[in-house]
């Protein structure tokens, strides 16, 4: 199984991607993800990328291209994976497209999660994550049973330094300008699956699990 959750920033991908892989196991490759450990691990790629990302816009697409294949060669991708967050415009695409055709694979399924303006800004300003291990929270639809504190790990709740509204704001019209193509590209191609993002996150698996099975 191959799937690209695709949706604009706050639409729910990461939330989603962590029920999939708890029912499905597949190999999750997010590249914010990745992007944001090498940023807290202060390597030579994380200090590459730590303005980009704060400011809200895309890494070059010759890295990001560079770090997906590499991390699909290592990982066993062979029973399958999911892509969060990439591609996430054309050029990304059609790369990816290359590599596929090179490797004899197809993509399954495009998870492509709806959400408003206003249902994107209020996740975003809500989320919380988790310093240590990277579980994502929200302090009104998704809260922690202690108030700051990680479930899982017990570890410091923090913002990541892009959620705040101005840059949200800037992440959404890059979403706009450059990743909403790929509506549209993957409709054509027949692999597009629309879910209706604004409802609770339990609701949208209930959707996204039914188009798995
Ligand atoms: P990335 O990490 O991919 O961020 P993003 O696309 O902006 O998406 P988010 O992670 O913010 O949102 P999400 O959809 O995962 O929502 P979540 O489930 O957490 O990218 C970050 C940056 O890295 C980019 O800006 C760019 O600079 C760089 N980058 C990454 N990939 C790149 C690429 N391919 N090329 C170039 N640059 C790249 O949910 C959000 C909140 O809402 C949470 O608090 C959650 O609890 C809550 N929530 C989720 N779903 C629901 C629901 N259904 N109901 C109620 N609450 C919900
Ligand atoms: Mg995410």
């Amino acid at each position: 199984m191959i799937l690209i959750l695709l949706g604009p920033p706050g639409a729910g991908k990461g939330s989603q991607a962590s029920k999939i892989i708890e029912e499905f196991g597949v190999t999750h490759i997010s590249t914010g993800d990745i992007f944001r450990k090498n940023i807290k691990e202060g390597t030579e790629l994380g200090l590459k990328v730590k303005k980009i990302i704060e400011a809200g816009s895309l890494v070059s697409d010759d890295l990001t291209n560079e770090l997906v294949f590499d991390r699909l060669a290592k990982e066993n991708s062979e029973s399958g994976f999911m892509l969060d967050g990439y591609p996430r415009n054309i050029n990304q695409a059609e790369a990816l497209d290359s590599w596929l055709k090179e490797h004899d694979k197809e993509i399954t399924k495009v998870i492509y999660i709806e959400a408003s303006n206003e249902t994107l800004i209020g996740r975003i300003s809500g989320r919380r994550v988790c310093k240590n291990c990277g579980a994502t929270y929200h302090i009104k639809n998704h809260p922690p049973k202690v108030d700051g504190i990680c479930d899982v790990c017990g570890s410091e709740l923090v913002q990541r330094p892009d959620d705040n509204e101005e840059t949200a704001l800037d992440r959404i019209e890059v979403y706009n300008r450059k990743t909403s193509p790929l509506i549209d590209y993957y409709e054509k191609s027949g692999v597009l699956h629309r879910f209706n993002g604004n409802l609770e996150i339990d609701e949208v698996y209930e959707d996204v699990r039914d188009s798995l099975k």
